[in-house]
């Protein structure tokens, strides 16, 4: 089993920082989009980010020929997040899928499904599944990014899953089968957006750094729970044990569209390195301001009794609302891809559709 603690920041390649020779894409280029989804009813939600389908099940996807799953992972990867309504798909296909999906997409070879470190052991969904509950939450159990010990900003919870990890999450699913009349929509933002709000010298500065994305809080939230951490392997050989930090470029590519996106989020950058604290800190804040206080980077979606949303959680974040005294729950499934990179030749979303 190789070492869970080497991290290859070094340039690999040319033009290539960051990334790890035991995870890398296993494709070369960006995926070409096929055209096999145009007939199906969508639309695109904001001129940013987010399309919605409709009459277009999973279930039937995993039926289908693999030209349409991977034109969706190419549509998911552009538009950053997808909405499929009123989804039958069960748990296990939700895994079935994702792993299509992820494959598809050119994940590594050695990434599969995550394995959250706080999930139960023995959780009757299996360990790939992340139980969304607010059930849950109010008896103290389950996964919270509910901040509201520490902020009054609804803002405080936007994040992208699983930053902390070596390799971390290409793609995230998340079927909500039970929810409030009103309230509980969660937001996305552009992480290409982002990238393109920077002016030149910022962005050529920006992509000379790298940051640490630390959940060393889990280890409270484990024992508060109750479950031991999971120290196993969590979905790739270089995720595993209890040192839940890591170090990732400030600007990545997404191996999927080429496209470069800001790669830092509230919830688990911690720093910037290579400058001091305090220079680390006012560029963190710029950096989330422009997540949060852009809101037309964003797309609130306003969930329905069975949507699914697919979101790339390379050039995405979210954030959930915690608006709603009623039951809201659903299932979760994260993928893992490339040890994130930045291929400085790579362009920004803006420069390749020259808008
Ligand atoms: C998540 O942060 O992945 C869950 C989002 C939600 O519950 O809306």
């Amino acid at each position: 089993m190789p070492s869970a603690t080497t991290q290859d920041t070094t340039a690999a390649a040319g033009n290539v920082v960051g990334g790890h020779e035991q995870s890398r894409p296993r494709i070369t280029e960006p995926l070409a989009y096929t055209g096999s989804l145009d007939d199906f009813t969508h639309h695109d939600l904001t001129p940013v980010i987010g399309r919605e389908f409709t009459g277009l099940q999973i279930r039937d996807l995993l039926k289908w020929d693999d030209r349409l799953i991977k034109d969706l992972a190419y549509t998911v990867s552009q538009r950053g997040v997808v909405f499929l309504k009123d989804q039958d798909v069960t748990p296990v296909e939700m895994k079935d899928f994702m792993l299509r999906l992820t494959e598809l997409a050119g994940c590594p070879s050695s990434s599969g499904l995550h394995v959250h470190p706080l999930t139960e052991e023995g959780s009757e969904l299996g360990d790939q599944i992340s139980v969304i509950s607010s059930e849950k939450q109010k008896k103290g159990g389950g996964l919270t990014h509910q901040l509201s010990d520490v902020s009054r900003f609804a803002s405080a919870g936007w994040h992208s899953d699983i930053t902390f990890e070596k390799v971390p999450s290409d793609y995230a699913m998340l079927k909500i089968h039970t929810l409030p009349a009103t309230g509980g929509d969660t937001l996305w933002a552009s992480g290409y957006e982002i990238y393109d709000r920077l002016s030149e010298p910022m962005r050529a500065f920006l992509e000379g750094l790298t940051a640490t994305h630390d959940a060393s809080f889990f280890h409270d939230e484990a024992a508060r729970l109750g479950n031991p951490l999971r120290k196993g392997v969590r979905g790739s050989p270089l995720n595993q044990g209890g040192d839940l930090k890591a170090v990732h470029p400030v600007v990545r590519t997404n191996p999927v569209t080429g496209w470069k996106s800001v790669y830092v989020n509230r919830g688990f950058t911690k720093r910037i390195n290579g400058v001091s604290k305090d220079e680390s800190d006012v560029l963190l804040q710029y950096l989330f301001n422009l997540v949060t206080q852009n809101h037309d980077a964003q797309v609130r979606y306003r969930w329905g009794k069975n949507d699914c949303a697919i979101w790339d959680n390379r050039s995405t974040l979210h954030c959930a609302t915690y608006d709603y005294e009623a039951a809201r729950a659903g299932d979760r499934v994260c993928s893992l891809g490339e040890a994130p990179y930045l291929d400085v030749t790579s362009r920004s979303r803006r420069e390749a559709l020259g808008i």
